[in-house]
């Protein structure tokens, strides 16, 4: 079974491979940042809610986000297999998740762990752009689309995420250190952490996290 997290800093290049590894594997991608982010444009109580943490880069509160987790894995088609990206960042989401995992007799396989120093971090987010519709990423200088503003696979419109300025990544990043780099020893324990090397070109990094996926599933 293929109960995946992929876990690191922002910009480490999560989003990234998720999208090459839901392609290849079939399985449901589940992103916090895009589940509030689809909130916050559809205008919903949780995207209003969650829209001034996320802004500003802080952590939406540990409730409403593991009651959102709880809901999607609960949904069937998470029974097979799934990609959890950007959950957990916490200690309590940590425990919530070990605690819903055993409840559905389905327990986390492995925890991609993505490794990235923090000048390269800066230089990938300050340089992102997303497309408005389907969510692809490209990079202003590493991964240009084919005509500028427009994505190269359903041409939609590209932007800056609000949460992508000095200031905000600023805050997320001290954020990370301070909140979500412990899970790495709570995962080192449970004897489920992979650790990868975020610096590595997209397709070689996607190389090496295949294997971890076929050592994992094999198990
Ligand atoms: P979220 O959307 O999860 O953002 P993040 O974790 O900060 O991660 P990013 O999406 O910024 O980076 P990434 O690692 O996916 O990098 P990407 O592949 O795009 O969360 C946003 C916010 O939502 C949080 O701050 C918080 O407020 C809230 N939130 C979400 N989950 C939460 C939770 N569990 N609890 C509470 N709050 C939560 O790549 C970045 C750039 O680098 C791109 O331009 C890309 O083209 C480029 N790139 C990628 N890989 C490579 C490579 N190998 N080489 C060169 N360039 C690369």
């Amino acid at each position: 079974m293929l109960n995946i997290i992929l876990m690191g800093p922002p910009g480490a290049g999560k989003g990234t491979q998720a999208k090459k590894l839901i392609a290849a594997y079939g399985i449901p991608h589940i992103s916090t940042g895009d589940m509030f982010r689809e909130a916050i444009k559809a205008g919903t109580p949780l995207g209003k809610e969650a829209a001034g943490y996320i802004n500003e880069g802080r952590l939406v509160p540990d409730e409403v986000t593991i009651g959102l987790v709880k809901e999607r894995l609960s949904k069937a088609d998470c029974q097979h297999g799934y990609l959890l990206d950007g959950f957990p960042r916490t200690l309590p989401q940590a425990e919530a998740l070990k605690e819903l995992t055993s409840e559905l007799h389905s327990p986390i396989s492995g925890v991609i762990n993505f490794s990235c120093d923090k000048d390269e971090l800066i230089r990938r987010i300050s340089g992102r752009r997303v497309c408005r519709n389907c969510g692809a990423p490209y990079h202003v200088e590493t991964l240009k689309p084919k005509v500028e503003g427009v994505c190269d696979i359903c041409g939609g419109e590209l932007y800056q995420r609000k949460d992508d300025t000095v200031e905000a990544l600023k805050t997320r990043l001290s954020v990370y250190y301070k909140d979500t780099k412990p899970l790495e020893e709570f995962y080192r324990q449970e004897g489920l952490l992979h650790e990868v090397d975020g610096l590595l070109g997209v397709d070689e990094l996607f190389k090496k996290i295949n294997v971890i996926f076929r050592e994992v599933d094999q198990r």
